[in-house]
């Protein structure tokens, strides 16, 4: 690793934060580096309990119940954030300041209120200055990384899955025109308690689900404009609605939920339409919602091909039960309401949904010096473009990014 004292380093040092779903996902992706190209040292978690028990899972040495110990130790080279978003800035800023690089799950950060006391935000706060605070919140980080000559590494896994990377490879050997894009991520609702409300998870669905998709469509539009322009094809405005679909009537009336259906002051469903500055559109669906398992797809319609991304779900097999038993314990997909009838699962869905390659870029850009194929511009610019989103829902209008229009 090139350190900023110049000194080289063989093996990368890793202090996992968190212990939960995100963290697990981590883990399971560094398993073929780990011993040869990285040491996973410590985990923290809230809970010193599930610090232990995560420790013991993984063959971690050390589990702290306080984050002070991981930024204390000078062996530690990078911290892996898979914690709560409202966290994330803080957590980032404080791993920036001890010389730490940083690994940050997806969102970067967003708005979370004035101070912990303030309840029912995502109703109560305008969302034009949630907007000015969380990029705020961004440019934070960014100059804490950029002070301490730190890597900051943005957890986007979609960009990293091979269907992504595959369609890459198609667009640059078309050499056609993006004229649209379509993504979605949907499923039946987060199971961490902290997504319920906007001051713990910064928004509803736009924000945790809708931001893979958008960051993937940036990334897109930032890839085809390098390679006709040598620049990026920005996006340049938002148009957005939300939706609280599991407060209508009728489903607040049926006793069986499928849905996760306890939110709080947050959306339970958003659509943006993405207006890129050469002309094209990208219209992105986030919803918790959605029966049957995760969809993570992204169709590309360009002047001279069509390629369809589907990341989950898809047909390399398909199975089939007459009940939920049969499969046991063995893994069909996440969010899946019944393993009883016709599935699709993914051999290994770490690596279908890009987890393993993220892990593997991080860690070579660490070794190498050089940027992570997803960083902190991503990070930042998919915050600005869901919190114009949110803007554009209150305002019943489309809204310049602030990037395009900065007065
Ligand atoms: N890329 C993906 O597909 C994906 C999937 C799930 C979650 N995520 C992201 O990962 C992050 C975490 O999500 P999750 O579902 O694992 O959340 P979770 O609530 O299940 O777990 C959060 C973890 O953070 C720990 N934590 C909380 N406060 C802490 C503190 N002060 N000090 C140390 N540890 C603390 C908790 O103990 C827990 O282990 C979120 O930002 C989420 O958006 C990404």
């Amino acid at each position: 690793m090139k350190k900023e004292m110049g000194k080289c380093m063989e093996r990368i040092k890793i202090g996992m934060v968190g212990s939960q779903f995100a963290a697990h996902l981590h883990l399971n992706s560094l398993a073929k580096l780990r011993g040869s190209k990285v040491d996973v040292v410590a985990v923290v978690s809230r809970s010193r309990a599930n610090a232990d028990n995560f420790a013991r899972k993984f063959n971690v040495p050390d589990a702290y119940d306080d984050y002070r110990y991981i930024l204390d130790r000078k062996d530690i080279d990078v911290v892996d954030l898979c914690i709560p978003t409202d966290l994330h800035e803080a957590f980032s800023i404080e791993a920036a300041e001890a010389g730490k690089h940083i690994i940050c799950e997806k969102p970067l950060t967003g708005y979370f209120g004035k101070d912990r006391k303030e309840e029912q935000i995502g109703f109560t706060v305008s969302k034009k200055r949630m907007l000015k605070e969380a990029l705020k919140g961004c440019d934070r980080v960014l100059k804490a990384v950029k002070k301490n000559k730190v890597k900051f590494m943005y957890g986007e896994n979609w960009v990293y899955a091979p269907p992504f990377t595959k369609l890459k490879n198609l667009i640059k050997a078309s050499g056609g025109t993006i004229l649209e894009i379509r993504a979605e991520q949907g499923h039946s609702g987060s199971q961490a308690t902290y997504s319920r409300k906007w001051k713990t998870s910064g928004g509803g669905a736009l924000m945790r689900l809708g931001a893979h998709p958008v960051g993937a469509v940036l990334h897109l539009k930032h890839f085809e404009g390098t390679l006709k322009y040598g620049k990026p094809i920005l996006a340049k405005s938002v148009t957005a609605e939300v939706g609280h679909h599991t407060q209508i009537a009728s489903f607040v009336k049926e006793k069986k939920k499928y849905v996760v259906s306890e939110w709080e002051d947050v959306e339970d469903w958003g659509v943006i339409i993405l207006h890129f500055e050469d002309g094209s559109k990208a219209t992105v669906f986030a919803s918790d919602t959605v029966l049957g398992g995760v969809r993570n797809v992204l169709n590309v319609f360009l002047s001279n091909a069509v390629v369809f991304v589907n990341i989950n779900p898809h047909n390399v097999l398909e199975v089939y039960a007459p009940e939920p038993h049969v499969f046991g314990k063995e893994y069909i997909a996440e969010k899946l309401e019944t393993k009883a009838g016709w599935n699709f699962p993914t051999p290994d869905d770490d690596w279908m949904k890009g987890f393993t390659q993220e892990m593997e870029d991080f860690v070579d850009a660490l070794l190498s010096g050089r940027e992570p194929v997803s960083g902190i511009d991503l990070a930042r610019d998919v915050v600005e473009a869901i919190y114009t989103a949110y803007a554009s829902a209150e305002e019943g209008k489309r809204i310049e990014l602030i990037r395009h229009n900065p007065s």
